[in-house]
């Protein structure tokens, strides 16, 4: 057998060997995509192909730590229902024997073509860094062409996780980098057929365009445009929290701005987190042929208490966010569960003129599994509280215009806090998991993601309380299959 088959058979073997105790699994999620088995995080490869999206991880099949990463697969007609497919890519070869790490898709003359990072490292731990194509005609089976571009001088060999895409008849691709004086980058590249690459230049950074320090390395880089705008989303290594800001640690956001395709600066703004959860990192987006702007984000963060979570000793960890799409208001990126998650709902329940006050608090509705959702009317209160399975407090402090999300931490110590400014509060759309939550306020200005895990996963009341004065509102909620 060559390596390649031998690298996939041993994965399989490995899935089949501890798929039933993964399946098992209380913490199990039910519509967020996770690992088989062993460790999933970067969405890759994420794409909208002959009808079908296919959505790639980043996986280590044999253990719950990182290691030589495999690329995981899976599809779906309707980013609903999701099928396991085959292991596309292995790190069989020199140029990525320790991880076929994170990269894109981009669909080229009937062709899926896919751009990753090749990762080597020898035994003194010393890197090495290869850009590296692979394709395939079907769309499961894939062809490795090996390596199409080396490290360029300037950088060090932390550069990675290229993302393509085609603009006005040519391709383009940013990766992340670090410079040789060990700031963070994001570096444009491009290319007439996807083998032959040009460097273009720095698009953001360090120390560039007025940024000042913002980290020493810049991970999964995306650039696409939302409205007119050029939009560069990324994930810095190095950014020190600031009040309410990156508290992760490591951070996700983005810049707006205007690419110059010629010398590859984007002319941006601020830097704006992109999630205020606990756990979120590396998103990717495509579009889709419905013009959709859409993303996958990764519910982890690399060296956060990953040897913290529970599902370890069930042969797991990690999840995917639900997939998101992108739009544009005032300046800022609105993110918004896609509609099709709709096709989940089940068992409807609609409460209108709903009032929570210091004698009521509201906890009517009770679930294991759902979406949730409120329409603000009247808010004459300090702050509303909403306790979810006992282990997650959503609050809003109207005077403080302050929203809190609490969770009990992962090793079961001190509450933790993440928190966002918010000037008012009119809607909360919360998708409940067994042991993830996400939370969309006012229709995607700001959104949390965590993972929880609470020692009991069934159905629990979701309670509504303020301390003083009241809420009106209108409250629905839906099971999910
Ligand atoms: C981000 C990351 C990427 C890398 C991949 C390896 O989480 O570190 O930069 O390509 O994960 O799994």
């Amino acid at each position: 057998m060559d390596r390649n088959s031998d690298l996939i058979h041993q994965a399989e073997q490995t899935v089949a060997e501890y798929k039933d105790i993964v399946n098992q699994d209380k913490y199990r999620l039910h519509f967020h995509l996770m690992p088989p088995v062993g460790l999933l995080n970067d969405p890759n490869g994420f794409i909208h192909w002959e009808g079908r999206y296919h959505l790639f991880y980043q996986w280590n099949p044999f253990k719950t730590s990182h290691g030589a990463k495999f690329w995981g697969h899976y599809s779906s007609s309707n980013l609903v229902d999701w099928k396991e497919e085959k292991i596309a890519l292995a790190p069989s070869e020199w140029f990525e024997k320790n991880g076929c790490y994170s990269g894109s898709a981009v669909e080229d003359n009937g062709k899926l073509k896919l751009l990753y990072t090749g990762n080597v490292k020898d035994e003194q731990g010393n890197r090495e860094t290869y850009q590296c194509l692979a394709e395939s005609t079907n769309g499961t089976d894939f062809k490795k062409k090996g390596v199409v571009l080396r490290l360029p001088e300037g950088y060090t060999a932390h550069f990675r996780d290229p993302k393509v895409w085609k603009y006005e008849g040519k391709w383009y691709m940013v990766i992340g980098a670090q410079s040789a004086q060990l700031e963070g980058r994001a570096v444009l590249f491009s290319s007439n057929d996807l083998e032959e690459w040009t460097i273009i230049g720095d698009v953001a950074g360090t120390n560039l365009n007025g940024l000042g320090n913002f980290g020493y390395m810049w991970e999964c880089p995306d650039l696409f445009q939302l409205e007119e705008n050029d939009i560069l989303l990324v994930s810095p290594q190095g950014l020190k929290p600031e009040g309410m800001l990156y508290q992760n640690v490591y951070n996700t956001g983005y810049f707006v701005g205007k690419l110059d395709y010629q010398t590859g600066a984007l002319e941006h703004g601020e830097f704006f987190e992109l999630d205020r959860g606990f756990e979120f990192y590396a998103p990717q987006t495509t579009v889709d042929d419905q013009g959709r702007r859409l993303m996958f984000g990764w519910m982890g963060v690399p060296e956060q208490e990953e040897d913290k979570h529970p599902t370890i000793a069930q042969h797991w960890i990690h999840a995917m966010t639900i997939p998101r799409e992108l739009l544009f208001r005032d300046g800022r990126i609105l993110q918004q569960p896609v509609k099709e998650l709709q096709d989940l709902r089940i068992n409807e329940s609609t409460l209108t003129d709903v009032k929570v006050d210091p004698q009521h608090s509201f906890s009517k509705l009770e679930g294991s599994v759902y979406e949730l959702q409120m329409h603000v009317e009247e808010f004459e209160a300090q702050q509303l509280e909403i306790s979810i399975k006992d282990s997650v407090q959503l609050r809003y402090n109207k005077k403080e215009q302050v929203f809190t999300l609490e969770r009990v931490s992962l090793t079961k110590g001190a509450p933790e806090v993440r928190q966002c400014q918010l000037t008012n509060l009119t809607k909360i759309q919360v998708f409940v998991d067994t042991s993830a939550i996400e939370i969309f306020i006012n229709d995607g200005q700001e959104v949390f993601t965590a993972r929880m895990f609470p020692e009991d996963v069934s159905n629990k009341s979701i309670v509504f309380k303020v301390g003083d004065g009241h809420v009106k509102g209108s409250i629905q909620k839906w099971d999910f299959e």
